[in-house]
Order: structure tokens, then C-alpha cells, then sequence
């Protein structure tokens, strides 16, 4: 139960009309450091009391750096965790603590290894007891918890189906700690940990619903646009078991925390005029038509006053005065995003087009994160600055290799060891790097880090496939750059932060092109990826040479990844395809054939690139269509970025 006078004060701060309190921070780091001050706080004020800390600890990527931040409060500020207990909300079943998976070994790791918290303090659901001691486990380690008089804070994550904890949809708000049957939807969102779905455990034993609900403190955290569904309906959906976290909207004393990404699809950032005073710029004025066109279901053109006074738009129309102007000139400003010349167009004025009609032959520096992210996201732009006379580059920022399977490298190393004995080819350097390759495949624990010989062999099968791609798309091979970032190279899915090396690799590579066009990754879905940290070293490098010359010339184009899209207000550049061309990048995506038919990381996903990519394409292009526009098959967007 909450105990009044222990509840932690909630500060005074203006709150959403969310169903939860909740705080948007800019990003991660800056909201992990609030949730790392608020457990800071109680642990002081425990500690002054003379009682032990009692904190409800999460695993997996979001709680990360507020981890992190702890370490830095205990190592640089004194933070003493000698009076902290803690209790973790799960792990899988079975699992060995000391296994890479194990949310033991992840605590450690992240926090626990860090500072000065006794072992005997730290507990964690066990993933080794036999099954018929479980039922004594569980009831053990909630009792343990209600004889500490409860947990003062419990920090949680959610899974995109809504979980928390392991409470999978259909948990009830009475559940107990258990052992509960993981959820596809956990299962395929944990496989790039396993390396596979079929080696993700199938249960977990997880605290309950009712452990956390009575918590004296919940604070949810959520970040990345993969988390914006589910944390919309947590929020503003009903309580129901279908989404657990729903549950805490009747904790009297919870707060969601999250980034801008994930709060993106509530309501109050949808269509804030619904909420509050807006200031009516461009951007927003073309939010608001777009979506109020799009759920009228009616081209912009035909939206009348009565259709803007009915859906909350009065005031926008109270400043126009009609409908009619606001419909023009938010229609005429996406007419002027569609072109298909992606590189601008020489012969023809660019007052109303997206790009510089000169010089008329510009250098193009594509930014690809993963070798195949530029045909996927942008392959049909890509073909047409070939056509159309660019100089074209592609610079691949990592070599992906911890995206290609066991198999897959097995396969391209028999290949080689038979080339080899065929043509008796002594290559002494590359022999024994296939061979110890093959020696350490044919006895590869589950998950365990590939060693370097492996990653090279599966790299160089990337590169392969890109190099494949180009040739295809007709670059030459001059103009294809591997720029093999270091931070990457760690053989798991947790990556070194961007360092220096990795900024002057990219700095470099725009100083030697001096490009008029850069195109890149502009993907921040998932916050802790590949695409964001490549992301980050471009902008750094555009930062650090801005003041060249050459760099007045240079536009920044941001396309996104295989995931989403641009919402339709944000989009500056469309550039439409025609049937032939849809088809023409689907084939330049089959050169990527290592990250086909079930790859490592497919996500929940199970359509293929060249599915998602077409999907997403066509979806673009209908929604131009509905909006009033001509019908394309597809079409591929960009945003400018302006440093
Ligand atoms: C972890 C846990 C889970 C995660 C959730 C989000 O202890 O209980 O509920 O918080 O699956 O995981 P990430 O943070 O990896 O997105």
C-alpha cells in the first residue's frame, strides 16, 4: 500500500492532460539524468532516515543511462549505495546468471559492478531454481519486499506490446510474481540478443502487476519512435490487460518519462491546437490541413470552413479568414516538394523546386549507416542522380557484419577454401583467417561475440553485396567508400560511444569530396542504434567544417531508414517513381542477399526489405493522392537539414 507520509513529493510542473503525468525531455540523456537525480534523491533521504533505500530495478536498453548517470553520482559525487536494496522486475527462464542474455550478468554490468552496493542487497528473479521451487521463489521475494516496507521507487521500460516487467498482454492488475510465457512480440524483440528467435527463451519469471502497482513510486520510462504506439495507448487508451501498462493510470503516484520520439503519437503533440495555444508557422499550419485532410479522408483542395471549425481549427481559420487561402498554400507547398530531379533541374527555374538547378552536375555524398540502407531507403532517388548525370558517391558507415548468419559466412568460406584447393592458391594471410573463422563457427556458443576473423569474413560479404548494388545502380567503384566506423566493431549489439576515431573517418571523407549534396540516415527510431550514432558523427563533422569553403555549396538531405517514414507535414523533397523504377530497386535490394529470408535482426517484421521498402514507398504516394496530388506508384522523401 502507499504509505502517505512516505510517498516521494511530486514536484510542482505543469502536467500533460494525459491520463499520466508525464515529461518530455529533448532525449535520452537528458531524461536519464532526471530519473538518476529523482533515485539520487530518495536514496539521500532514505539514508538520512536512517533506512535502507528499497529500489524496483529494470533491465534491457532504455534504464541504460540512468545507470550510467549513477555510476557518475556515485564515482564523482558520493552517491553511496551501502544502504540500497534493490529488487529486479525479471529474468528469462531458464537462464544462467553468468550467460551474456542473463539480466544477472546485465545488471552487473550496468550498475551493480560499479558501486559500492553489497551482493546479499541486489535481488534478481532466479532463472536456475527447478521448476516445482518456483512458486516458493516468488512468494519468498514479494514477501522480502513487503518486509522492507515496499519499494520506494520502482523504475520500469515497456515492451512494445505493452508489458511491464514480464507481464505480457492479458496479465491482470492482481498478478503475481510468477513465471509467465513470453509474448512473439518480447520473444523476436530479444532475438538480436540471442542471435536467432528460436534460441530466446520461451518464459521468464517476472514480478507482477499488483508488486509494481504497489510500488510508493513508478516511474516509466520510454524512448525511441518504436515505443510512440504503445506508449500512446498506455496513456490514452483504456485500463485494460491488453496493454498492462495502462494499469499505472491508476497509481496515484507515477510518472511517465519520455523523449520526444516516443511521446510523438500522443494527442497533445499530434494536434496540440486540441490542447493549448498554438503559434501558427508554416510547419504547423501544414500539420494541421494534412491531418485534418487526411481524417476527413478529403483532398486539401475541398476542405471548407465549416470542416475547419468542426475539428478544432477555428482559431487557424479565425487567422486566415478562409479556408480557401490555407488550403492553397499548404497544397502549393507540398506541390513544390515532388520532383524528379532529386540533383535540381538545369534547364528549368528553381523558384518552386526543392534543389539548386546548379551547378548543374553536382557531387552527391550518400551516407549509407549499413551497407544496404542506401538502396533500401533510397534507391530510387539514388538511380535517378546516376541517370541523371551526378557524380555520384556512396559512403557505407559501418560494415554490418554482425547483421549476417553463421551460415551465411560458413557458405562464402567453403566457396573460398574450394577456390583455393582448385587453383592451389597459397594466400597464407587469408587462409588463416578462414580457417580460424571456421575453427571458431564450428564451435560457437550460443550468442557468444564473434572474433575478428569472423566479423572480417562477414563484413567483406557486406561489402561484397554493396559493391554489387552500386555496379548495379552503375556508380564505379572509385566512388564507393568503405568507411568501416570503428565504434561498431564490438561484435554485439551494444556498440563503443562515437569517438574521435569515428568522426574524422566521416570529416574526412566529405573534406576529399566536397560535396554539393549530402544524402543521409536520418532515423531516430531507435535512439540507441547504428543509424543515430552515425547520424551523430555527420553532424559533427558538418559542424566542425563548416567554415570551408566548399561547404557554403553543400545541401544536407535526411532520408529515413527501413522503418519509417517522414510524417507527411515534414517532408521537403518527394521524389516519385514509376512502376519500372519500384521494380528496378527491388532489384537493387536482392543484391543484399545475406540480409534476406529471415535475417538476424528482422524485428517483428517479417516482411522482407524490399517488402517494407515498397510498402512504405507506395504508402508515401497514396498519401499524396489522398491530399489531392497526381497517383505515382511511389514515392521516396527526404528533409533538409539546415547546420
Ligand atoms: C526489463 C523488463 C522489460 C523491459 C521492456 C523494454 O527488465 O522488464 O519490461 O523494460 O521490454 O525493453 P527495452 O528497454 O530493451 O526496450
Amino acid at each position: 500500500m502507499i504509505e502517505a507520509t512516505e510517498a516521494i513529493e511530486l514536484e510542482k510542473e505543469t502536467i500533460s492532460l494525459e491520463r499520466v503525468p508525464t515529461k518530455i525531455y529533448k532525449d535520452a540523456a537528458e531524461a536519464s539524468k532526471a530519473v538518476a537525480q529523482e533515485i539520487a534523491k530518495i536514496i539521500r533521504k532514505k539514508n538520512a532516515s536512517g533506512k535502507p533505500a528499497v529500489l524496483g530495478l529494470a533491465t534491457g536498453s532504455t534504464p541504460k543511462k540512468v545507470y550510467a548517470e549513477l555510476i557518475r553520482l556515485h564515482k564523482s559525487e558520493g552517491l553511496s549505495f551501502e544502504n540500497v536494496i534493490t529488487f529486479n522486475l525479471d529474468e528469462y527462464y531458464p537462464m544462467q546468471p553468468d550467460a551474456v542474455q542473463s539480466y544477472h550478468r546485465f545488471m552487473k554490468e550496468q550498475l551493480f559492478d560499479h558501486v559500492n552496493i553489497a551482493p546479499e542487497n541486489c535481488h534478481i528473479p532466479t532463472g536456475t531454481l527447478p521448476l516445482e521451487k518456483l512458486a516458493i521463489f516468488c512468494k519468498e521475494y514479494e514477501a522480502q519486499i513487503e518486509e522492507l516496507g515496499g519499494l520506494d521507487i520502482q523504475i520500469l521500460g515497456i515492451g512494445r506490446n505493452g508489458h511491464i516487467g514480464f507481464n505480457e498482454p492479458g496479465s491482470l492488475v492482481n498478478s503475481k510474481t510468477r513465471l509467465m510465457t513470453l509474448d512473439i512480440t518480447t520473444r523476436m524483440d530479444a532475438a538480436g540478443d540471442f542471435g536467432t528467435l528460436v534460441k530466446v527463451p520461451r518464459r521468464a519469471v517476472t514480478m507482477g502487476v499488483k508488486a509494481i502497482m504497489e510500488a510508493k513510486r513508478v516511474v516509466l520510462l520510454a524512448f525511441g519512435e518504436h515505443k510512440a504506439q504503445v506508449i500512446k495507448e498506455a496513456i490514452e487508451g483504456p485500463v485494460s490487460e491488453k496493454i498492462p501498462a495502462s494499469y499505472l493510470q491508476g497509481h496515484q503516484n507515477v510518472r511517465f518519462i519520455l523523449d520526444e520520439a516516443s511521446a510523438s503519437e500522443l494527442s497533445s503533440r499530434k494536434k496540440p491546437w486540441l490542447f493549448d495555444e498554438v503559434i501558427w508557422d508554416k510547419m504547423m499550419v501544414k500539420k494541421a490541413v494534412t491531418n485534418l485532410a487526411l481524417s476527413l479522408d478529403k483532398p486539401i483542395l475541398k476542405l471548407t470552413n465549416r470542416d475547419y471549425n468542426e475539428n478544432g481549427l477555428s482559431d487557424l481559420l479565425a487567422n486566415y479568414g478562409q479556408a480557401y487561402d490555407i488550403n492553397l498554400q499548404v497544397f502549393q507547398s507540398l506541390q513544390h516538394t515532388i520532383t524528379g530531379w532529386p540533383g535540381g533541374k538545369s534547364l528549368a527555374s528553381d523558384a518552386n523546386r526543392p534543389e539548386r538547378a546548379f551547378p548543374a552536375q553536382k557531387r552527391v555524398l550518400i551516407f549509407s549507416p549499413h551497407p544496404d540502407d542506401d538502396i533500401i531507403s533510397m534507391g530510387g532517388t539514388f538511380q535517378r542522380l546516376v541517370d541523371q548525370g551526378h557524380d555520384v558517391h556512396v559512403a557505407y558507415q559501418t560494415s554490418g557484419n554482425i547483421a549476417v548468419a553463421d551460415d551465411e559466412a560458413l557458405r562464402f568460406i567453403d566457396f573460398l577454401d574450394d577456390f583455393n584447393t582448385a587453383f592451389d592458391i597459397e594466400n597464407k594471410k587469408y587462409n588463416t583467417v578462414f580457417e580460424e573463422a571456421r575453427a571458431f563457427l564450428s564451435k560457437k556458443k550460443d550468442s557468444e561475440i564473434d572474433i575478428p576473423s569472423v566479423r572480417y569474413v562477414k563484413g567483406i560479404i557486406r561489402q561484397g553485396e554493396a559493391k554489387a548494388t552500386c555496379r548495379f545502380v552503375g556508380i564505379p567503384s572509385s566512388n564507393v567508400h568503405f568507411l568501416d566506423m570503428p565504434f561498431y566493431e564490438t561484435g554485439a549489439i551494444q556498440k563503443m560511444p562515437l569517438g574521435e576515431a569515428d568522426i574524422k573517418i566521416v570529416s574526412n571523407i566529405i573534406a576529399e569530396i566536397k560535396p554539393h549534396q549530402i544524402f543521409a540516415a536520418g532515423d531516430l527510431a531507435d535512439p540507441h542504434g547504428t543509424h543515430k550514432v552515425c547520424l551523430d558523427a555527420i553532424f559533427e563533422s558538418l559542424e566542425r567544417l563548416k567554415k570551408e569553403d566548399y561547404m557554403n555549396d553543400c545541401w544536407v538531405w535526411l532520408y529515413r531508414g527501413a522503418w519509417a517514414e517522414w510524417d507527411i507535414h515534414e517532408i521537403e523533397m518527394a521524389v516519385p517513381m514509376s512502376p519500372t523504377q519500384v521494380l528496378q530497386k527491388r532489384h537493387g535490394i536482392f543484391k543484399h542477399q545475406s540480409q534476406k529470408d529471415g535475417v538476424v535482426f528482422q524485428g517483428n517484421d517479417s516482411r522482407e526489405f524490399w517488402q517494407r521498402a515498397e510498402d512504405r514507398n507506395s504508402a508515401t504516394a497514396d498519401l499524396y493522392n489522398k491530399l489531392g496530388f497526381a497517383e505515382y506508384a511511389a514515392i521516396e522523401a527526404f528533409v533538409r537539414y539546415h547546420f
